[in-house]
């Protein structure tokens, strides 16, 4: 059975409340939950992990290394500068995919550019919790 790692960064925890306007009213458990089914109905295995902390994720990342066979990660602001969790992706060999809930190509300047995108196999931006579902599809089919 295939293992995916749902990785979630920093305010994300807060879905549901923070800006709705923006991210919507889905809760991180929805998303959790719903991604959860969609890949067991696909014969995979998920696990999920959120921390408001980079050496948290840094560390999750590393202990991914050979446990997992994809990830579909959402790094939140981390995205726009953390050249330390990009490195994390960059080390460990196991396929990323990068999910926004928000069109960040279609918000503020700041948010247009990813330091971590390219260390991934995929950027999936705009499609709310539909992302993570269409991430796992692009795992795997690897
Ligand atoms: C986000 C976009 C980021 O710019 C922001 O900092 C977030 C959420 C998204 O899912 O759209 O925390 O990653």
């Amino acid at each position: 059975m295939k293992k995916i790692l749902v990785l979630n960064g920093p305010n994300l925890n807060l879905l549901g409340v923070r800006e709705p306007d923006v991210y919507g009213t889905v809760t991180l458990a929805d998303i959790e939950r719903e991604v959860t089914e969609y890949a067991a109905e696909r014969g995979a295995s998920v696990d999920c992990f959120q921390s408001n902390h980079e050496g948290a994720l840094i560390d999750k990342l590393h202990e991914a290394r050979g446990a997992y066979d994809g990830i579909v990660y959402n790094p939140g602001a981390h995205t726009h500068y953390s050249y330390a969790l990009r490195d994390a992706v960059s080390s460990i060999d196991v396929p990323t995919v990068e999910v926004h809930l928000s069109d960040i190509s279609a918000r503020e300047e700041f948010r247009r550019i990813s330091v971590i995108a390219p260390v991934c196999v995929a950027q999936i931006k705009g499609k709310g919790k539909e992302g993570y579902k269409e991430a796992v599809d692009v795992l795997l089919a690897r």
